[in-house]
C-alpha cells in the first residue's frame, strides 16, 4: 500500500492549508488537491500550492465523483482527507477506497464537534448555542453514513467565560489547523490500530517509535 493522498476542500482553506505546508515540510506524498466549488478561496492560490490542483465545479455528484476518480487513479492515490469539503460521497465512491488490510475505507474527515455529538452542518454554532462547556473536533474515517465513521482522534477544548462565537470557533479551528496535519502524518505511517469495542470500530493512535 503507498501513502500517496489527496486533499479534497470546499471553502475557505484553512485545514486543506495545514495539511498542504505539512505535506511540504515533512516531504509527504501528497498527489493533488481538489476543490469542488469556484468559490473556495483555494482556487485563488492554486498557483502557490506545490502540488497539482484541480477545480472540479460539476453539477452533479456522479459527474465530480467520476472525474475524481480519472485523477486519482492517474496519481495512484491511496488516502483521502477530506478538509472542510461539503459533498457527501456516495457509497460506491468510499468503497473504491477500501482497504482489506486495514478493513476500512482509506478516506478521512475532520468534524468540528466532538462527535456523536452535534452531527450535521453548522456543529461550532449549535455547540455554542447549546451552551456546552466542552466542544472541540473529530478526525475520523469516512462511511456512507455521514459522520459516524470509526474515531481517529478527538481534540477537546474548554469553552472560556469570555467566549463570544467569533472567538469560540476561532479557537476551535485553529485547534483544527495544528491537529489534522500530525493525526495525518500517523496515518500514513500506518501507526496506528483499528479495534473492535462493542460492535464499534475504533482508531488507535499509536506512539511513535523513540529514534
Ligand atoms: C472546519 O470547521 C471543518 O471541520 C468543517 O468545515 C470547516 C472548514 O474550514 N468541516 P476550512 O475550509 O478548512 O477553513
Amino acid at each position: 500500500m503507498n501513502k500517496n493522498f489527496a486533499i479534497f476542500a470546499s471553502g475557505n482553506g484553512s485545514n486543506a492549508l495545514s495539511l498542504i505546508d505539512h505535506a511540504d515540510k515533512a516531504n509527504l506524498p501528497l498527489k493533488c488537491l481538489i476543490v469542488d466549488n469556484s468559490e473556495s478561496k483555494l482556487v485563488e492560490q492554486f498557483d502557490k500550492i506545490h502540488c497539482p490542483c484541480f477545480l472540479l465545479n460539476m453539477e452533479s455528484k456522479k459527474e465530480f465523483e467520476s472525474k475524481a476518480l480519472e485523477i486519482l487513479s492517474q496519481y495512484d492515490v491511496s488516502w483521502i482527507f477530506l478538509a472542510g469539503f461539503m459533498k457527501v460521497l456516495s457509497a460506491q465512491f468510499i468503497r473504491k477506497f477500501y482497504s482489506d488490510d486495514m478493513g476500512v475505507s482509506l478516506i478521512v474527515n475532520i468534524h468540528p464537534s466532538l462527535l456523536p455529538s452535534f452531527k450535521g452542518l453548522n456543529a461550532y454554532e449549535r455547540s455554542f448555542k447549546a451552551g456546552v462547556l466542552l466542544y472541540g473536533h473529530t478526525i475520523h474515517f469516512v462511511e456512507e453514513n455521514v459522520d459516524t465513521g470509526p474515531y481517529i482522534s478527538q481534540f477537546p477544548l474548554v469553552r472560556l467565560k469570555e467566549d463570544d462565537f467569533e472567538l469560540f470557533k476561532k479557537r476551535g479551528l485553529f485547534a483544527e489547523n495544528s491537529h489534522y496535519p500530525v493525526v495525518m502524518e500517523k496515518l500514513l505511517e500506518s501507526n496506528f490500530e483499528l479495534k473492535k469495542i462493542n460492535d464499534r470500530l475504533t482508531c488507535f493512535l499509536l506512539e511513535s517509535e523513540a529514534l
